[in-house]
């Protein structure tokens, strides 16, 4: 049909994505929309408890997240990296420190996301994984509230390297350079198994997989301050 010919796709795009997937999402749609000027937009932003909810009730065409659930039956494919990262103020003793074990970093104090983010599941696993608990010094709500509660110096936190400046320092924060990091995961774009695609999900997923290595270097989502030299291995 007409609507099939490339820039005169029409229609709307309904996406669901983790609220970490904030810094990055809106440049990969930028290049998209310019692609596709009859394809309208909208994206939910929320937290991966509240976005599984949207998937079980098949809300949105597609849905952007750091760890697809096992309990729902899905198709999902990862698109792109998403290293997880410890970060501090600029200004603390650690940020000078390299290979810091993780026995050490366990002994500071934590700013933790909510319950029902993907990302505080991440960190979770970890500690319990070291059968160690973790220090929690406040709960927040989302990842630039813990940026700026890092920076003034109330404590660390583990968050996607995707959040940051690609350069911290502009931000206050500091990556640290410790023992198992970054954790490298993934991000998925997902979607029921089985599910027909609209011509414009279809149009959008062919977008991703063909576009995402040409935006990413752009988008400094790789962690190039951890790209060790092999003698420091
Ligand atoms: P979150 O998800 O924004 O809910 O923390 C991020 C993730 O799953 O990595």
């Amino acid at each position: 049909t007409i609507s099939n010919i490339k820039g005169l796709k029409q229609g709307r795009l309904k996406i669901a994505a983790v609220t970490t997937t904030k810094y990055f999402m809106p440049r990969v749609l930028g290049p998209f929309c310019a692609q596709y000027p009859g394809i309208d937009i909208a994206m939910e932003v929320v937290n991966r408890d509240r976005l599984l909810e949207r998937l079980a009730r098949n809300q949105d065409d597609l849905y952007i997240m750091g760890l697809p659930p096992d309990d729902l039956d899905v198709e999902s494919e990862a698109f792109m990296e998403n290293p997880l990262v410890v970060i501090a103020p600029v200004s603390h003793p650690l940020a000078q420190r390299k290979r810091i074990p993780f026995a050490e970093l366990a002994n500071e104090t934590f700013l933790m996301r909510e319950q029902g983010s993907g990302t505080r599941i991440a960190m979770e696993k970890l500690f319990q994984k070291r059968k160690t608990p973790i220090k929690i010094k406040m709960e927040l709500g989302s990842n630039e509230a813990i940026k700026q509660a890092v920076a003034g110096g109330l404590g660390l936190a583990m968050l996607s390297r995707s959040t940051l400046n690609p350069d911290p320092r502009q931000e206050e924060l500091a990556v640290l350079d410790a023992q198992g990091f970054p954790i490298m995961r993934a991000w998925h774009v997902v979607r029921p198994k089985g599910k027909d695609l609209s011509v414009v999900a279809t149009t959008f997923l062919d977008f991703l997989r063909a576009h995402i290595k040409l935006l990413t270097p752009r988008l400094q989502i790789s962690a190039p301050e951890y790209v060790q030299s092999p003698e420091n291995k």
